[in-house]
């Protein structure tokens, strides 16, 4: 991208080019997709659909922030809730590119019939160079499936256009403040949810000990940001292991879960170092966590290490 005007005259103009009719844009709410689906929303004005999915997969609050988020940018969206479906699909899987490849084909059949129920033969997505590049797309070997990329399946029935493929971050970044579209405050969210922070089969149960674990997690590192006690990753999450590990209250002895705590320094995703937190944040981390989950979560540990060897997500 030599100057981000001309890319933006030139990305609407080739939209309207390229498609004829209605369109259908997954949305998100991440920087990437906000962004496609505005320029689909300026090249085919009412013509142009995006959808938000709640495949419940999302974290606590989300669909109250993208509502805002979408709200602040000025881009008209709906909500599609389809949590039941993706669970279904869900159900029982343990293997983390079977879940990606599941997730991916949910969505697009999802898609496709939206598209049928408006008469579009086009869905936008919003996948940047790095989410190809990851899938494999290039000479590299496949290291994680993104769900926009690698997980959609062979027979499509609609036509996927990807007007920003080329743009690497810093690119988006500039768009965005081109179209005065805010950026997110928000750290980085992988388009499987909490699917991939569910380590073993996704169950209603354990995503509820997930997403309450990460709420805590972001909340209690977002305060010692705003509080100057350590500075902002670029990561913060916890996830579920499949792992029973014995506590007491009282008198009791129970068998509860393992959540780990993951924070991570990065400058792409492409490398991240685990994060030294301050004791009182791990503290705090710890026992609300155990507090709020009384029972069910028995144990709490923070990962240390660092990308390569590990991922950033732990599936
Ligand atoms: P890893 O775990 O590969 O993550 O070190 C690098 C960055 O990518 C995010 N991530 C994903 N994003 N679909 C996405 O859209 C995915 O399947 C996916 N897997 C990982 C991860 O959160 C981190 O920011």
């Amino acid at each position: 991208m030599r100057d981000v005007e001309e890319f933006h005259r030139q990305a609407v103009e080739k939209l309207r080019a390229e498609v004829k009719g209605p369109v259908i844009v997954a949305a998100s709410g991440g920087i990437d997709s906000t962004l496609a689906a505005l320029l689909a929303q300026e090249a085919f004005g009412a013509r142009s659909h995006a959808l938000f999915v709640d495949n419940g997969l999302l974290r606590a609050g989300e669909v109250e922030r993208v509502h805002r988020y979408f709200t602040d940018s000025h881009l008209a969206y709906e909500l599609l809730r389809a949590s039941e479906r993706f669970l279904g699909a869900l159900a029982g899987v343990v293997d983390p590119e079977e879940k990606r490849r599941r997730i991916g084909e949910a969505f697009i059949r999802l898609f496709e019939e939206e598209a049928t129920k408006r008469g579009a033969e086009v869905l936008i997505q919003g996948t940047i160079a790095p989410d190809w590049i990851e899938s494999g797309g290039q000479l590299r070997d496949t290291i994680k499936t993104h769900h926009n990329v690698g997980g959609v399946p062979a027979n499509v029935r609609v036509r996927i256009v990807e007007p920003l493929r080329d743009l690497y971050k810093d690119e988006i970044r500039l768009l965005a403040h081109h179209l005065k579209v805010p950026e997110p405050d928000r750290q980085p969210f992988p388009g499987p949810g909490l699917a991939v922070r569910v380590n073993g089969p996704v169950d209603p149960e354990m995503l509820e000990l997930c997403r309450a674990s990460n709420a805590i997690v972001e909340e209690e590192v977002e305060r010692a940001v705003a509080e100057k006690r350590m500075p902002r990753p670029w990561q913060y999450f916890a996830v579920v292991l499949p792992v029973r590990t014995v506590g007491v209250t009282g008198d009791n002895r129970i068998f509860g879960h393992a959540v780990s705590v993951r924070v991570v320094e990065s400058v792409d995703a492409m490398t991240a170092t685990a994060m030294a937190l301050p004791p009182a944040v791990l503290r705090s981390i710890a026992e609300r966590i155990t507090r709020t989950l009384p029972g069910r979560v028995t144990r709490v540990l923070y990962d240390v290490t660092d990308k390569p060897p590990a991922t950033i997500e732990w599936e």
